[in-house]
């Protein structure tokens, strides 16, 4: 029968066999499934794992000084590489949904691949790639499916990156990986972080992204977010998150009327994310939080709750 510790134990081994005294690297992204893959790899290699994170300027706010020091406790090899302006600048003007992803994805693999070879004989990509993002990556029909994530390069690299691929949670369900990362004593609050896609805010941020729109959706987020948390409602969501939209409308302050931003919050109950519930959160939480961020996020003058499941909305808007 499978048990984490079953798990860690079998995959250190394999790891070891296969790895040998070779260097890997991974990006980390201060999720659940990148430091679960980056603690079985540091069991099996230690100082031979060398670990990346990337800040792609769509993390949430002061994500990345906060996760770099968490890892940095971790006793974890990981370097952070600032390429947030590298990003929105090529981001700049794009709206399509799916060419943002392509973006977000090559330039991540062009800063990666700078990166990697300040290493040097690195043979391994290491990724925290799980089960659903084989299966939502590689829908063979061409289904809409087919393209959910593009920016996963599940299934390789490009040819130029030279490295091969190990991905030790490929067959892995979140609950799982979260069981192997507890079996090997992760920060409960690492493990218990809500899933966060990719590419970010970016598919967050409806339409084309701007330095001011990434800025007013971390204050948004972060309105929310920590209003879970001092709520006690965060361990008891799935995933949560808010979406600006490409839509203004108006509103009064004071005799003046306004035309200003609207977002939107959304809950999800969920085992995998790959169907989800909206989550019931009380009147009076969600009435505290619209005003917190009405009152305090300037351009934002309307927030919405979706009240969608899954399918057919998906969790994220784009
Ligand atoms: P959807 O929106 O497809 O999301 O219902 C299901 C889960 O996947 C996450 N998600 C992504 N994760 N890259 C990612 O790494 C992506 O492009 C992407 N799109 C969605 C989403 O946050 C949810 O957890």
């Amino acid at each position: 029968t499978w048990t984490p510790d079953s798990f860690v134990e079998t995959t250190v081994a394999d790891l070891k066999a296969k790895i040998g005294t070779d260097k890997v690297i991974l990006g980390l992204s201060g999720g659940v499934d990148s430091s679960v893959a980056a603690m079985l790899l540091h069991k099996a290699i230690g100082k031979n794992l060398h670990c990346i994170f990337v800040n792609n300027g769509l993390l949430r706010k002061d994500e990345f000084p906060s996760v770099l020091e968490q890892y940095e406790g971790m006793g974890l090899n990981v370097k952070g590489v600032d390429a947030s302006a590298r990003f929105l600048d090529e981001l700049a003007g794009e709206s399509d949904p799916e060419k943002k992803r392509k973006i977000i994805g090559r330039v991540f693999i062009e800063v990666f691949d700078d990166e990697s070879h300040l290493v040097e004989n690195a043979k391994w990509l290491a990724q925290g790639t799980i089960y659903p993002d084989v299966i939502e990556s590689v829908s063979a029909t061409g289904g809409p499916s087919a393209t959910i994530k593009s920016h996963h390069n599940v299934g390789g690299l490009p040819d130029f990156m030279k490295l091969s691929v190990v991905e030790p949670l490929r067959m892995l369900f979140k609950d799982e990986v979260r069981r192997v990362g507890a079996s090997m004593g992760l920060d409960p609050l690492l493990l218990g972080r809500h899933p966060f896609p990719g590419p970010g805010l970016a598919i967050r941020i409806l339409g084309d992204i701007t330095r001011e729109k990434v800025a007013i959706l971390q204050e948004v987020d972060a309105i929310f977010i920590n209003g879970l948390k001092s709520a006690g409602l965060y361990d008891k969501v799935w995933q949560a998150g808010a979406m600006l939209l490409p839509v203004n409308s108006v509103g009064v302050m004071g005799d003046e009327r306004t035309y200003e931003k609207c977002v939107a919050l959304r809950a999800v109950e969920s085992t995998d994310g790959m169907t989800a519930d909206w989550v019931n959160l009380p009147y009076e939480f969600l009435q505290k939080t619209s005003n917190d961020i009405i009152n305090k996020v300037r351009g934002v003058n309307r927030v919405v709750y979706d009240i969608s499941s899954k399918p057919p909305a998906t969790i994220e808007w784009e």
